[in-house]
């Protein structure tokens, strides 16, 4: 049966890398010129040089190549969820039964989500929900999902202790005024009598919010008795019980914006009850709106199952569609990071930033224990924890509203339920990420608590990633995403986490010396949206080329016989290109990041071998400095040449 589920995907894949004949290698060299824009030196604006034509080429029917391997994904599944091929397991190592019920639940849900024709939410449902007290009301809306009304709360982990569970609690982020103005509007649109009052209230908890945001909020490590007696304005007995069903022994408060807090405390304990019910009302419907999808269709339903239910997606995906896992990927994912820590390994050798014995061996230690994790699912594998993971959700087959509601208040749930387990401690062999996204995640990941980049499964497709490529592709464009990631974990937010994950006064010293104040200055000079993004993009690439060229590789001194799959281009201009097309696209905004253009030219300028790989002409004008912070600085030879 395999290799029917096989041939079927791929034939309604409608894609053409599968052809015996066309290795993976030429394919990819093939994909890298149609991309090309050719009107472009590369010299002066490589990311267009590299990615200029991309609309032009095959991929002109998505936006990007992320875009391209999220519909790979989607298809095959939506051939799995609507198959009723016998199930065929993908993993012939695999000797544990499948998880039957979660199995039924998943198809259950995608089918409410493409057959159930119901477009509006039952807003006025959520009357229910009402309470004379206004705490206990917003827990009974959190248990829905709702968070970041009049504060955050969520559950971490404690700063100094990465195993332990804790509630942290906090003004909204900045972020939520999206959602508010959302809620505005859909009051102007129907509820035109209480207009007013709710945009009164919401006018006075931006007050608030300006009134007491700082830039780093004091954080306090209280019980909730310590909670109760500090901040008395607000009834955390009620809220807490509501949501955590009476565990409330041992949990552990992590408190910020302790004056915000008792105002806001006081001012809605003197708002009129039912404005406050409105405007939670109205936010949960914008919530619900958001978690989507917009218009329902199979593919649109798979990403949206993908974000909210994770841990079911990646089980089924990884158990029935995904192929490659044990045989080849995950080794040779391992086998790249590998040498990429290694390569870090001599970049603490060469010890740029003079660091001490003890720091040096902080940072080696954090090296050493960092782990890969390929797709975001637990160690554990046994069905009967799969299937009793979802079980408390009771999803039905036939209306999607009531699904989604349902999700969220299962993804609420899961996460509150850590704080029950024995000391609140996190129980790592079934641990996976399941925090509140709206669009999952395609692109590999870093986690400072656990130390962990994880690769999303959905990343291991074409173009992005293919076993059966030369490495040279491997090494530029996975290498390249993976030593971004690992670079994230000493970059000057990363720094402060040590090798557990736990908060180091260690890291702070680093991150004060001079040599690394410095080059974070350098890094900050072209202007960045994110500054860790702009250091572990340039600490990335330089450490994706030394791993593949080794250090201080000059392409002056080799003459480089052609590949067989590759003849204009040699083997570190062939780098670059492949590095870039992880960036391709049809230029959009980018969120959190800078625009992938930028991206690319800031990187490859700060890249010192780039333009003797390009054999670019010395510049008009004195190009700044490149910038690098744990690179080894330039031996004599490159610095002559
Ligand atoms: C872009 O691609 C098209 C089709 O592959 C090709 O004909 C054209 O010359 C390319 N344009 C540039 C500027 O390289
Ligand atoms: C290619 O580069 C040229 C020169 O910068 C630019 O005018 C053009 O828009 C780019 N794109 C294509 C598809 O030619
Ligand atoms: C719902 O979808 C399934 C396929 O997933 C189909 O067989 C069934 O007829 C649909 N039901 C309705 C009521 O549309
Ligand atoms: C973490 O910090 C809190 C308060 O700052 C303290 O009570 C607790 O003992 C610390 N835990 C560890 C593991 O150091
Ligand atoms: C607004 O109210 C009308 C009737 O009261 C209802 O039909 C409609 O669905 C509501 N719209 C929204 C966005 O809630
Ligand atoms: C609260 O608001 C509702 C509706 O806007 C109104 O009917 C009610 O009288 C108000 N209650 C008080 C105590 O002001
Ligand atoms: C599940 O939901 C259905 C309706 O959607 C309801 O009839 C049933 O009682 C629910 N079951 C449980 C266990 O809550
Ligand atoms: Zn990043």
């Amino acid at each position: 049966m395999e290799w029917c589920v096989l041939l079927c995907s791929f034939l309604l894949l409608g894609f053409v890398p599968i052809q015996a004949d066309v290795d993976q290698s030429t394919l990819a060299a093939l994909q890298i010129h149609k991309n090309l824009n050719r009107s472009q030196e590369a010299c002066t604006n490589f990311w267009n040089y590299a990615c200029g034509n991309y609309s032009a080429a095959d991929g002109a029917k998505y936006v990007d190549n992320f875009e391209l391997v999220e519909d790979l994904y989607a298809q095959a599944m939506v051939e799995f969820m609507e198959g009723d091929l016998e199930l065929v397991d993908s993993d012939v190592q695999l000797n544990e039964g499948p998880a039957l019920r979660l199995l039924a639940q998943m198809r259950a849900y995608y089918n409410a989500c493409t057959n159930d024709s119901q477009t509006d939410w039952p807003e006025e449902d959520f009357r229910l929900l009402e309470s004379n007290d206004w705490a206990l009301e917003t827990a009974k809306f959190r248990r829905h999902g709702l968070n970041a009304v009049f504060f955050d709360e969520r559950v971490d982990v404690a700063y100094n202790d990465s195993l332990r569970s804790v509630v942290q609690l906090k003004m909204p982020d900045p972020s939520s005024s999206y959602s508010e103005r959302c809620a505005l509007q859909l009051l102007k649109l129907n509820h035109s009598g209480s207009e007013a009052e709710v945009s009164r209230l919401v006018d006075q908890l931006r007050q608030l919010e300006a009134k007491h945001r700082q830039e780093e909020p004091l954080v306090q490590s209280w019980t909730l008795a310590d909670l109760e007696q500090k901040i008395p304005q607000i009834n955390w007995q009620a809220y807490f019980h509501e949501l955590l069903s009476g565990h409330l022994n041992g949990v552990l408060f992590e408190v910020s914006d302790v004056d915000y807090l008792r105002e806001l405390g006081q001012q809605l304990g003197n708002t009129n009850r039912s404005t406050i019910n409105l405007y939670l009302r109205l936010r949960l419907t914008v919530l619900l709106k958001q978690t989507g999808p917009a218009r329902r269709s199979p593919n649109t339903c798979i990403h949206h199952m993908r974000a909210l239910l994770p841990l079911g997606m990646n089980y089924l995906y990884n158990r029935y569609v995904y192929k490659n896992r044990n045989l080849v990927d995950n080794i040779q994912l391992l086998e790249i990071f590998e040498s990429l820590k290694g390569m870090f390994g001599k970049y603490l050798e060469a010890n740029r930033l003079q660091l001490s014995p003890a720091q040096l061996s902080y940072v080696r230690e954090k090296l050493s224990t960092m782990k890969l994790k390929v797709g975001n699912l637990p160690e554990e594998t046994s069905p009967a924890f799969y299937d009793s993971h979802y079980e408390s959700a009771n999803f039905s087959d036939s209306h999607h509203l009531s699904n989604v509601l349902e999700a969220l208040s299962l993804r609420t749930r899961l996460q509150h339920d850590v704080l029950r387990l024995p000391h609140s401690r996190l129980d790592l062999r079934r641990y996976y990420v399941n925090d509140d996204v709206v669009k999952a995640r395609t692109s590999p990941f870093y986690e400072n608590e656990r130390n962990t980049i994880t690769v999303p499964l959905i990343f291991l497709h074409f173009p992005l990633f293919d076993h059966r490529q030369h490495s040279i592709f491997q090494y530029s464009l996975m290498g390249g995403v993976l030593a971004h990631e690992l670079s994230h974990a000493f970059e000057h937010e990363g720094i402060l986490f040590d090798a557990d994950g736990n908060e180091s006064p260690v890291g702070l010293q680093i991150r004060d010396t001079k040599a690394f104040q410095n080059a974070i200055k350098c890094a900050a000079q072209t202007p960045a949206v994110s500054l860790k993004e702009r250091l572990a993009d340039l600490n990335g690439l330089q450490l994706a080329y030394d791993t593949f060229f080794g250090l201080d590789h000059n392409s002056q001194l080799y003459t480089y016989r052609p590949y067989a799959f590759e003849s204009e281009f040699q083997a570190p201009q062939l780098f670059h290109l492949s590095y870039a097309q992880f960036f391709c696209g049809i230029l959009p905004p980018v969120l959190g990041h800078d625009r992938d253009d930028v991206r690319v030219n800031v990187n490859v300028a700060n890249l010192r071998q780039f333009s003797l790989d390009f054999k670019c002409p010395p510049p008009a004008v004195q190009s700044p400095p490149v910038c690098e912070l744990w690179r080894p600085t330039a031996s004599s030879i490159l610095v002559s040449a």
